[in-house]
């Protein structure tokens, strides 16, 4: 807590405050290039904030424009297969509930276990299945954060996403809506994996956003989140994917995801 408190105030500071929040996936950077940037800063200077250490991710948090708001932006999140503790990774969603936030956007790269959906749909979360080996509010509870025991009967929030689908609607964007589950990766699927999933009721499987859900409810802040989905993970006829395949793909369906995001922005 003393160090989330020298976190904001840190912040504060800069007057890095703002009314919406986003967390952008692996690949799915190219959202800031629709925002009017005001202020940016590395995460390594930062007080407390752990450093992202994926190539495919910047690390910075962006003050900006965008949709008629003023959002702040992470480029580039924190993965459990980093090394990260579920608390360190979950900590800058607290900060940015501190410095104002009143929603939380999320987008991540998904692998389809729904076989109905192709590569570079849209998913929204409708719901999710946490399979990482823990949870980030286990511990200590910060009662001024939040209850010891969080609902989480409706984790994506109702009204939000009602508004993304409205807006996929208006936009001409098919959105499929499903139910992600989170795993620890670094690994990719096996086969059996896959089929689990299935049978367990998962339609898209990846390895982030479900912490961040988790402590976002803890604290009443509303969350939505987007899947695009990357690879199919079809156990009978499973073909081996790269990082490079995912970034491939992630890269031109984010165009989709981004124009998405602007537009549900612009109703909050
Ligand atoms: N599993 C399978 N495919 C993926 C993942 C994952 O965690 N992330 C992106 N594509």
């Amino acid at each position: 807590m003393i160090r989330l408190k020298e976190t904001v105030d840190f912040l504060m500071e800069k007057e890095m405050i703002g009314e919406v929040g986003i967390i952008l996936g692996t690949g799915l950077g190219a959202l800031i290039e629709e925002v009017e940037i005001e202020k940016e800063i590395v995460y390594d200077e930062i007080p407390h904030f752990p450093i992202s250490t994926v190539e495919s991710h910047h690390g910075k948090l962006i003050k900006g424009r965008i949709g008629g708001k003023t959002a702040l932006i992470m480029q580039g999140r924190f993965h459990y297969y980093e090394g990260y503790t579920l608390e360190q990774i979950t900590f800058p969603v607290r900060v940015m509930h501190l410095l104002g936030i009143k929603n939380l956007l999320i987008s991540n790269a998904a692998g389809a276990v729904n076989l109905s959906y192709k590569k570079g749909d849209l998913m929204l979360l409708d719901d999710h299945i946490n399979f990482l080996p823990g949870n980030p509010l286990i511990g200590k509870n910060y009662d001024e954060l939040g209850p010891r025991f969080p609902d989480m009967s409706m984790p994506y929030d109702e009204g939000l996403n009602k508004r993304m689908e409205t807006a996929a609607k208006k936009l001409d964007i098919p959105l499929q809506k499903g139910v992600y589950l989170v795993q620890s990766g670094p690994t990719l699927e096996t086969r059996a994996e896959y089929r689990m999933m299935r049978n367990m009721g998962a339609d898209a499987v990846g390895m982030s956003t479900v912490p961040e859900c988790i402590v976002a409810n803890h604290m009443g802040l509303p969350v939505a989140a987007i899947s695009v989905i990357t690879d199919i993970g079809d156990p009978d006829n499973l073909k081996p994917v790269s990082l490079e395949e995912i970034l491939v793909v992630a890269k031109e369906a984010e165009k989709k995801m981004t124009r998405l995001f602007k537009e549900v922005i612009a109703t909050i």
